[in-house]
């Protein structure tokens, strides 16, 4: 009883600034149309969740102001209360108009801190989160911050979501579409397997271009601070935010203890994991050839076939890179069937299929054993780099 409906992003026109001024789309394509209405509808009248697509990953939709919607938006993904939802809107106006009863026309930036209006007038629609600060009249439903004093907002920029928000004229609370502790969804396939008969809709608008989540930065704290790495690289923040955000540093604690309060409180939570063993190799820098690392990288990947699951893996799956030949596993006994795919070799690439192969070799292949390539943690290396640390744990081989 999850009904999967198609839409075309592509049928999906914003006038120039409509952003900001809130003018609504121009849809082409009358199922798009029909299609999206009517997932506005659920979530605006129904008070209901819809699954979408973002330009980062899917999203599990319900309004912002609604506390019904919001606890079914946590009760679908089984996600711990304590963690609390980015709300989407489609443009300042309607942040403005649905978040602080604001119809006022001039100076659309006043309820927005200064620190952050170069960033947002560079990354936006996209995907870049912002912590605002929550007042008391303020109709964002309690269940939104989970008892923070601040809310997080972004402006998606996929047409679908964007459309979806401005047509249900509301302000849309929306975690990334995975059952809680998996990877996030790029597909609608992959919403359908770990919410299929738990959600009424999901929209299906193709897969993502972005693949990891936004980023969520923090300017209300000085220095400002990155919180979670994401879908705008930190050297962007650096290089295009203005003075104050040359000094924003990297919240660089990937697992804090349970019961410790956080500012980014994803971080208590395992995430992204295969249900396969994750082993994560992390490239050093190093004098050694190139040919002697990829030799102490196999006996190592010989070692845990071996020794893990009592010696009875039958199916190893293999994510390269940059620098693992494809074939880097092919000397394995020949009772172990290898699946190797290849993340893509720009970094932009590598994050864009990340979390698709880590789902396919769990879900579809059902691998024992993940073997993971990692890369240098700098541009969009960073966000793919604690993506690969959570999804692996303790199991982190340099080389
Ligand atoms: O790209 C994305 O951000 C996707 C799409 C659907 O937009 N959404 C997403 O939501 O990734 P979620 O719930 O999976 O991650 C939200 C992150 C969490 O790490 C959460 O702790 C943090 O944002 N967050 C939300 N509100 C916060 C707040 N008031 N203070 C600190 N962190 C907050
Ligand atoms: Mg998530």
């Amino acid at each position: 009883n999850t009904r999967i409906l198609k839409v075309d992003p592509s049928s999906i026109h914003f006038p120039p600034r409509s952003h900001i001024d809130g003018s609504l789309p121009v849809i082409s394509d009358p199922e798009t149309e029909r299609n999206l209405l009517e997932a506005a509808r659920i979530i605006s009248v129904g008070g209901d969740v819809v699954a979408f697509p973002t330009e980062t990953v899917y999203g599990l939709g319900g309004s912002s102001l609604n506390n019904d919607s919001v606890l079914k938006i946590y009760k679908a993904k089984n996600r711990p209360s304590d963690n609390p939802l980015i709300s989407h809107v489609s443009s300042i106006r309607q942040l403005n108009r649905k978040i602080y009863n604001d119809e006022c026309e001039e100076n659309v930036l006043r309820h927005i801190p200064a620190i952050y209006h170069i960033l947002i007038d560079k990354s936006w629609p996209g995907p870049l989160t912002i912590l605002l600060p929550v007042s008391d009249s303020s109709p964002l439903s309690k269940f939104i911050t989970a008892g923070q004093p601040t809310f997080a907002v972004r402006i998606p920029a996929n047409p679908v979501a964007r459309a979806l928000i401005a047509l249900s004229d509301t302000p849309i609370a929306a975690p990334s579409a995975n059952a809680s502790t998996r990877p996030s969804p790029t597909l609608a396939e992959h919403v359908y397997h770990d919410l299929e008969g738990k959600i009424p809709l999901i929209l299906d608008g193709g897969a993502c271009s972005v693949g990891v989540e936004s980023t969520v930065i923090d300017g209300l704290v000085n220095p400002p601070m990155l919180l979670r790495p994401g879908g705008f690289t930190y050297e962007q923040v650096l290089s295009v935010g203005g003075p104050e955000w040359s000094q924003c540093k990297v919240e660089s604690r990937k697992v804090v203890a349970a019961g410790e309060t956080v500012r980014t409180p994803g971080m208590k939570y395992k995430h992204y994991s295969p249900k396969a063993l994750t082993v994560l190799f992390v490239p050093e820098h190093s004098d050694v050839s190139m040919e002697q690392r990829l030799l102490k990288v196999k006996n190592n990947m010989k070692n845990h076939v071996e020794h893990y699951a009592n010696g009875k893996v039958k199916k190893v799956g293999l994510l390269t890179s940059n620098r693992f030949p494809i074939n880097l596993i092919e000397f394995m006994q020949d009772d172990i069937k290898v699946i190797a795919a290849s993340l893509g070799t720009c970094k932009k690439d590598i994050q864009c299929n990340l979390f698709a192969l880590l789902r396919k070799l769990d879900e579809q292949d059902e691998v024992d054993i993940i073997f993971v390539e990692g890369i240098e943690e700098w541009e969009e290396g960073l966000a793919i780099m604690n993506r690969l640390h959570k999804a692996a744990g303790d199991h982190i081989i340099p080389f």
